[in-house]
């Protein structure tokens, strides 16, 4: 027997049907009629289809049957498949028969509008509406392109834990659990220790999971739990990494406009922005980006503790916020990676220039029209002495970081690798205002349900 898999057709391939009698399987997204014609717009995760009823041609029965149905009422219709170049996806239904699952009542997300709370509390619920299905849609594209991108360039996905015994990206976001008799344990912040083994083990990997911060950030950008796809590669160093990182998002970005059309009209999206991103993207050090900034006259604007202001010049050493990455990135219309931050304001792995000491061979990618920091990478400490002196420097627990230590004791190798946040380039590329919208059910610290 044909699995429902194969045999029920639905709503984006009624292409494949012109002329014939199909059934939809779907939800009631909206209807309207009047006299002997009603008209249902069906939605089926799918697609939206107009589905049309008109009196003469049907038994009294299903004519009735269909003007019963209200707002996400649940039913099976079948039709003639029609091209309708007028429709919204290209083809109209015309009703035969119709079968109800479920009559729903009082449906709570209407046409009109919902404030943002109300919609959250119902974020179940507000998946269905189309806006939100096209954001969910790009998502999935986004993540099918970065698992098609890894795996067609010869890198193995490699799992890592989330119970931590300890930190990766600083103490003070963790989420902490008691672990039996073991002590405490930390949701992960970041599968890159873990990779970095793994990388050492099949040369080059990616992770891809979703990773905690217990962060107080109330922003558009920040949530307590994403999800971070983290490759990382033996012998490659900070160039290779940023190669790679190009190569990553211009994949993606391209593959969303070659796949996501109706969801990026859907969504009213500027393509023209995105059709831009190619490569080579723009590059800066942070040396330059901080002259740069002085040099534009873009201050410092620090709060003092009597409540007034300050503007100061940029000063070299402190690390940029949103108000210094969004001033660099509007002379440009593609990605720009800042790279060689300063070693004291970035992570304890990370390598120091030996050109520099000062520096880190750090580097974030900003993504343009207020998109902010979508990758965070480096290429990592590989000399025991040097990483040992830096978990005392940042008094992390020698012992918990003795595994990641042996990386540096047997085969040592330069190695690079970085961190793209799912969500952050979600919301890049659909346009989405706030991050709570690309993700199904966000967490963040006013929200957990649902
Ligand atoms: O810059 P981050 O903190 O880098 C790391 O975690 C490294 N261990 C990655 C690596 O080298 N393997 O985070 C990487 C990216 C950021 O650029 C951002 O896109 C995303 O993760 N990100 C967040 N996204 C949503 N909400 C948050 N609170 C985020 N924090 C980071
Ligand atoms: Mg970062």
């Amino acid at each position: 027997m044909a699995s429902r898999y194969t045999s029920y057709l639905t709503i984006e391939r009624l292409g494949t049907a012109v002329g014939q009698e199909v059934t939809l399987n779907g939800w009631v997204y909206d209807t309207t009629g009047k006299g002997k014609l009603q008209f249902v717009k069906l939605r089926d995760g799918s697609g939206i289809c107009q589905c049309v009823a008109f009196k003469p041609n049907l038994p009294e029965e299903v004519f009735e049957n269909i003007r019963s149905l209200t707002q996400e009422s649940s039913v099976s219709i079948t039709g003639t498949v029609r091209e309708e170049p007028r429709a919204p996806g290209g083809y109209e239904l015309d009703i035969t028969g119709v079968k109800i699952h479920q009559i729903a009542s009082d449906y709570p997300i209407t046409p009109k509008e919902h404030g943002i709370e109300f919609l959250m509390e119902h974020r179940h619920l507000w998946l269905r509406s189309a806006r939100q299905h096209a954001i969910m849609r790009i998502r999935s594209a986004v993540v099918k392109a970065i698992r098609d991108f890894f795996d067609g360039n010869g890198f193995r996905l490699m799992d890592s834990p989330i119970l931590t015994p300890n930190a990766c990206e600083g103490t003070s976001t963790l989420f902490e659990t008691e672990y039996f008799d073991l002590g405490k344990a930390y949701l992960s912040q970041s599968g890159q220790l873990y990779a970095e083994a793994t990388a050492m083990a099949l040369g080059r990997v990616y992770t891809f999971g979703p990773t905690f911060r217990a962060e107080k950030s109330k922003t558009r950008r920040h949530l307590t739990e994403f999800w971070m796809v983290e490759p990382e590669m033996a012998y490659f160093d900070l160039n290779d990494d940023m190669d790679l990182a190009e190569d990553l998002v211009e994949y993606i970005v391209q593959y969303c406009l070659k796949t996501c059309q109706q969801e990026l009209a859907t969504l009213g999206r500027d393509i023209s922005k995105l059709e831009k991103v190619r490569r080579p993207f723009h590059r800066m050090s942070y040396s330059e980006a901080v002259e740069w900034l002085n040099k534009n006259n873009v201050k410092l604007i620090k709060k003092n503790a009597d409540g007034t202001e300050s503007q100061t010049d940029f000063p070299w050493g402190e690390d940029f916020g949103a108000p210094q990455e969004e001033a660099i990135m509007e002379q440009f219309d593609k990605p720009c990676i800042i790279h060689r931050y300063p070693a004291e304001v970035k992570a304890f792995y990370m390598k120091r220039d030996p050109e520099n000491m000062k520096v880190a061979l750090a580097m974030d990618m900003l993504a343009p029209e207020g998109a902010g920091e979508i990758i965070g990478g480096s290429q990592r400490e590989d000399n025991y002495d040097v990483l040992l002196e830096r978990v005392h420097h940042e008094n992390l627990p020698e012992e918990a970081f003795q595994w990641y230590l042996d990386l540096r004791k047997f085969g040592s190798v330069p190695h690079s690798g970085f961190g793209l946040g799912v969500e952050r380039t979600v919301k890049w590329i659909s346009g989405a205002e706030h991050i709570r919208e690309v993700i199904p059910f966000p967490r963040m610290i006013y929200r957990i349900v649902p």
